[in-house]
C-alpha cells in the first residue's frame, strides 16, 4: 500500500524562495517516490482567513498553480487541485469541530501571532484554521506533510484531531508527520525571523530576475560584530551559501573567520547560485503562462481526482458519527 501525502500553500502571493525550498522541494521529493501517492492543493480556503483582495484572488490561486507546475510538480504524478472546489473540506472541518474545543485554538500559537497582526479580524475562521487544515490532510488519510517548519504546531492539532475521531468514533486516522527539508526554515534577507510573503523586503520571488536577485543579496546586511559571530544578515547569508554553494561554504567561513572575506563576493556567488536554481524555473513559468487550456484542464482534473477519495472519507466519518447517509 502507497502512503499518502498531502501539503498545500495559501494563495496570498507570488512564491518565493522559502516556499520553495520549505515546501515545494519536498513535495518534489515525495512526488517522485513511488511509494507515495502526492495531493497538493492551493489552500484557498484559507486565504480568505485573514484580510485578502477580492478582485485579485481568482488570479492568484490560479497562480499558485502555474508555480506548481513550473516547479516541476506533474499531474500525472501528483493530484494539484483548488481546496474550496473541494467541499468535503469545509464538511469534514465542521465535524472536526466537534472534537476540538476553543480554549485549545486559542492557544495556537499561529493563531496568537495573526490576532496580533489583524487585531480588527479575529474570526471563527481564523480559530477553525488548524481544524480545516487537519480536516485537508485527514481526508485523504495522508501520513506525511511537506511543509516548513513554523507549520509544527498545526500538524500537532492535526495528530490530536485524529486521535479524538479515532478515540470517539472509530475512525482510522493515521497521525501526519511533517516531512522537513534542508530548507525548513529560510530567514529573511534582512537578517531578522523567516523570510515571508506579509514581510516587505524579507523575500526573493521565484521569478526575480538575475539582476534583482544580485540586488537583494547584496542589500542584506552585514556589517561584522566584534567576536565574528554570525547574527542577523550574516547569519542569513551563510544560511543561503550552506543551501545554495554546500561545497563552498566552509571555504568562506574559514574566509570570514581570518578576517579575509571579501562579502561582495560572496553575495555574488550566492545570487548567481540561486538564480542559477531558479532559471529553468523560469523559463517554464512563461511558457505554462501562455497554456491557458492546460492549466484549466489540470484544475478541473485534479478536483475530480481528489473529490473520488474526500467524498469516500466523508462517508465513512459520517457514517462513524451516526449521521444520516
Ligand atoms: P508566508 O509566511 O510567506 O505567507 P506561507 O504561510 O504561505 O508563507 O507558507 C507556505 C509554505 O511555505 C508552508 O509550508 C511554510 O511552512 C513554507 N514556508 C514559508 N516561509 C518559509 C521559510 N521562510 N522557510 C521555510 N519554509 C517556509
Ligand atoms: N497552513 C499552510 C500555510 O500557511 C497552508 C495549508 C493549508 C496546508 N492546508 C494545508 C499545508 C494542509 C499542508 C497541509 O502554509
Amino acid at each position: 500500500m502507497k502512503s499518502t501525502v498531502l501539503s498545500g500553500i495559501r494563495a496570498t502571493g507570488k512564491l518565493h524562495l522559502g516556499n520553495y525550498l520549505g515546501a515545494v522541494k519536498g513535495m518534489l521529493e515525495l512526488q517522485d517516490k513511488d511509494d507515495f501517492q502526492t495531493y497538493y492543493m492551493v489552500a484557498d480556503l484559507h486565504t480568505v482567513t485573514t484580510p485578502y483582495e477580492k478582485t485579485t484572488l481568482r488570479g492568484s490561486i490560479r497562480n499558485i498553480i502555474i508555480d506548481y507546475l513550473s516547479a516541476g510538480l506533474d499531474p500525472q504524478k501528483s493530484t494539484l487541485f483548488i481546496q474550496s472546489m473541494v467541499h468535503e473540506h469545509i464538511e469534514l472541518s465542521y465535524y472536526f469541530s466537534t472534537v476540538t474545543t476553543v480554549a485549545k485554538m486559542q492557544h495556537v500559537t499561529t493563531f496568537k501571532d495573526k490576532v496580533k497582526q489583524h487585531p480588527e479580524h479575529v474570526t471563527m475562521a481564523l480559530l477553525n484554521y488548524p481544524v480545516l487544515m487537519s480536516a485537508d490532510i485527514l481526508l485523504y488519510k495522508a501520513s506525511l506533510v511537506p511543509v516548513g517548519i513554523d507549520q509544527e504546531p498545526h500538524l500537532e492539532i492535526a495528530r490530536e484531531v485524529a486521535r479524538r475521531m479515532n478515540q470517539e468514533y472509530g475512525t482510522s486516522f493515521p497521525e501526519p508527520r511533517r516531512f522537513a527539508t534542508k530548507g525548513e526554515y529560510v530567514p529573511s534577507l534582512s537578517g531578522e525571523g523567516k523570510m515571508s510573503k506579509s514581510v516587505e523586503g524579507s523575500y526573493i520571488n521565484l521569478t526575480d530576475s538575475h539582476e534583482e536577485i544580485t540586488k537583494k543579496i547584496r542589500s542584506i546586511p552585514t556589517a561584522t560584530v566584534a567576536g565574528g559571530e554570525l547574527t542577523g544578515g550574516l547569519r542569513s547569508l551563510f544560511s543561503f551559501a550552506e543551501l545554495f554553494l554546500p561545497d563552498q561554504v566552509e571555504n568562506y567561513r574559514n574566509a570570514f573567520q581570518k578576517g579575509t572575506l571579501k562579502f561582495v563576493e560572496l553575495k555574488d556567488a550566492v545570487a548567481d547560485a540561486i538564480y542559477h536554481d531558479l532559471e529553468s524555473i523560469q523559463e517554464k513559468h512563461r511558457a505554462v503562462e501562455q497554456n491557458i487550456s492546460f492549466v484549466d484542464d489540470v484544475i478541473a482534473d485534479g478536483a475530480q481526482r481528489a473529490r473520488l477519495i474526500a467524498s469516500k472519507t466523508l462517508q465513512e466519518v459520517k457514517e462513524k458519527m451516526g449521521m444520516p447517509l
